[in-house]
């Protein structure tokens, strides 16, 4: 691994006493944690969720790495997120305030939310859903999709959900793996300025024989025009509006499955990542609590993440929703229809907890800091970060421009796996520490080792993140394939460590530096991706006889994708006509169907050969290098040493976009 030096002016912030005076975490936390990890976690979970039947033991780690949290414990996710609320007199609560991109605002308080939630579980029911049934759902970011995850969650059925953003492909992979008997869908959703389309994807996916799904809920969101299927289809209007208002929300085991979020991997197949009810819960609440400094009486809390993603998950649907905030939600992009959009929405609805991806940061810091200075954003008070390392530059322009030189900034590292936040600074505790992640949470133990699997704590030396307890949050497996779960975290340094597959460095002052993955998974602004999935898309084109995909540093996303492709000679087909420019973009395009547009290379290069060991290894190195503009390394180890030549000497055969 190379030496990474962020350079920066070293200057960090203390805590505000009086932001310290009414903080939810506190400094006497970490020891109590420390001295007794089970006992601080069982308090958690006890004091901020509602068990229908208390729990027996706390963790249960005999059959490692597969946990068991709050064994004999029994509650109701979806009653914990809405019910109770009302039950204890909150009810005109606002819990959404959502706005679509299109200017159309909805305010669901929590006897609003718990209405929707029962009807729905009523309407799910109906259509012959029960407790274990997988439910795949992709939706725009509206409120029926925070509504449809809750009323899985209320009977028992694990959902799926799928980013808006996957293709067909990627959902029928997802679809089919979890087995889902039912997709709730959208006919579309506001995307900068259009409606987009997502019915048709959900059809494509299921446009093969042998589907386990058996109905298809559509919810109408932008009145567009969708194909039906009338033994499949049914429309979420014409079954959840008539449905009965109450619904009993039937205690479930602590470890039954919550939800599977696919994610992925260093192989092409994405890993259906599941997590269970009782400990995830706990850590979500608790997390959002000490380190968003949740206040729900007081607070307008907003986390820009899509409910696609573990951020969504966590920090939009279960740990807001159980702590009882009021948040914001909306459903478009940051520049529609200007570039002061969100500044406007804080503002407008005086935000105070702002949650957010380094990459937008970036993206403001691009358009320049007069557009938010054009708004009031004197409401924040807390601001967050996660997704990828944000750099100290990033860091101290959101602290200024946005946060007002007053507001802490949590940087949260954690992952699809962790469940919730596991290294962050607590606001109103921690001195912080500019592009730093600082330290494990109270309850979480964290270590950095070196190749051989060391422990050391020397500072600025790099190693490997790993997780030493386990976590009520943590994940319970790999969908399907408990094998799996155990080689890809527990086997690397040993079963007793959980390995992220992050590169970290202790600075001088202890605080750990998250320096991305070590593995073959990239990180483009802020999701991630897999290059061997983005590989195996690229070769499925009938023009491409093999494709390296790696990941290059860039300003704005972090990483950025480039793939080197050789094409086919031999190749007789419609495309063959295309050239340079044509198949590049034809390239990109049909990545964007494979998996999405997300997953979209943004340089593609053709060469005539990719660089080997004589193993036959391809040696992303020195493509990594290529492809960052950098001086090529050691090539001593490949097969042809003339190869790096012939690819140098080929570049600019590619295009480049953004
Ligand atoms: C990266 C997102 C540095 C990391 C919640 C991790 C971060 C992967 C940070 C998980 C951070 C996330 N600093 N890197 N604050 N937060 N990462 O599963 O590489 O989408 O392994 O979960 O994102 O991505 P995932």
């Amino acid at each position: 691994m190379s030496e990474e030096s962020l350079s920066h002016d070293h200057h960090t912030f203390p805590a505000d006493p009086a932001f310290a005076a009414q903080a939810n975490g506190t400094a006497e936390m970490y020891a109590a944690a420390e001295a007794d990890p089970e006992g601080f976690w069982a308090a958690q979970a006890r004091e901020r969720i509602t068990w229908a039947k208390d729990f027996e033991t706390t963790l249960d780690w005999s059959g490692a790495p597969f946990a068991k949290w709050f064994i004999g414990g029994e509650l109701n996710a979806a009653y914990n997120c809405v019910d109770r609320h009302v039950e204890n007199g909150n009810g005109d609560r606002v819990a959404i305030h959502f706005e679509g991109e299109p200017g159309d605002t909805r305010t669901v308080t929590y006897a609003d939310l718990h209405r929707e939630v029962c009807k729905a579980a009523n309407a799910l029911e109906s259509l012959g859903l029960g407790k274990g049934d997988t439910v795949a759902i992709y939706l725009p970011m509206i409120p029926e999709a925070v509504v449809a995850m809750l009323a899985c969650a209320r009977i028992g059925a694990p959902h799926s959900v799928v980013f808006g953003g996957f293709s067909a492909e990627a959902l029928n992979t997802r679809i089919n793996d979890a087995q889902c008997k039912l997709v709730i869908t959208a006919d579309g959703g506001y995307r900068r300025g259009n409606p987009s389309a997502l019915k048709p994807a959900v059809d494509a996916a299921l446009d093969h024989a042998q589907t386990t799904v058996e109905k298809v809920v559509v919810i109408r969101r932008t009145g567009q025009d969708v194909a039906w299927n009338d033994s499949r289809d049914v429309w979420w209007d014409d079954v959840v509006a008539p449905a009965a208002e109450t619904h009993e929300a039937v205690a479930h085991d602590s470890e039954h499955p919550l939800f599977i979020l696919y994610t992925s991997g260093t192989t092409g197949k994405p890993k259906g990542i599941f997590h269970t009810t009782g400990g995830y819960l706990t850590q979500a609440a608790y997390t959002n609590a000490i380190v968003h400094d949740v206040h729900p009486e007081t607070d307008l809390y907003w986390c820009t993440a899509d409910i696609g993603w573990v951020t969504g998950h966590s920090y939009i649907v279960y740990g807001p929703l159980a702590n009882g905030a009021t948040q914001l939600l909306y459903e478009g992009t940051p520049d529609t229809p200007h570039q002061g959009r969100w500044w406007e929405l804080i503002q407008k609805y005086g935000v105070t907890i702002l949650y957010t991806a380094p990459t937008a940061v970036r993206t403001f810091m691009k358009w320049g800091h007069d557009i938010p200075e054009k708004f009031d954003l004197s409401s924040l008070r807390v601001l967050g970060s996660v997704g990828e390392p944000i750099n100290p530059e990033a860091w101290l322009w959101y602290r200024k421009y946005i946060g007002g030189d007053r507001c802490p900034i949590v940087d949260t590292w954690w992952q699809t796996e962790t469940g919730a936040i596991m290294i962050s600074p607590l606001p109103g505790v921690t001195t912080l520490e500019p592009g730093s992640a600082q330290k494990p949470i109270p309850g979480v133990n964290a270590q950095i080792l070196d190749d051989e699997g060391k422990p050391f704590t020397e500072a600025e030396r790099v190693g490997y993140l790993v997780l030493t307890k386990p976590w009520p949050s943590m994940l319970r497996g790999i969908w399907g394939d408990p094998e799996r779960y155990r080689q890809t975290y527990w086997s690397r340094f040993g079963p007793e460590y959980y390995f992220a597959g992050d590169g970290a460095k202790y600075d001088k002052d202890g605080n750990i530096w998250l320096l991305g993955r070590v593995d073959d998974v990239m990180n483009v602004s802020g999701h991630r991706m897999s290059t061997a999935e983005i590989e195996s898309a690229l070769v499925s084109h009938p023009r491409v006889a093999e494709a390296a995909v790696v990941g290059a540093s860039d300003e704005m996303t972090g990483q950025a994708i480039v793939a080197f492709v050789i094409l086919r000679m031999d190749h007789d087909d419609e495309a063959e006509h295309l050239d340079g420019d044509a198949l590049v973009k034809e390239l990109r395009n049909h990545v964007a169907k494979e998996i999405g547009p997300i997953a979209k290379p943004r340089t593609i290069m053709v060469v005539s050969e990719l660089p080997k060991t004589r193993s036959g290894k391809i040696m992303r190195r020195l493509l990594k290098d290529v492809a960052e503009g950098r001086e090529i390394g050691d090539v001593t180890t490949l097969a042809d040493s003339s190869v790096m030549n012939l690819i140098k000497d080929g570049l600019g055969a590619g295009g480049d976009e953004g």
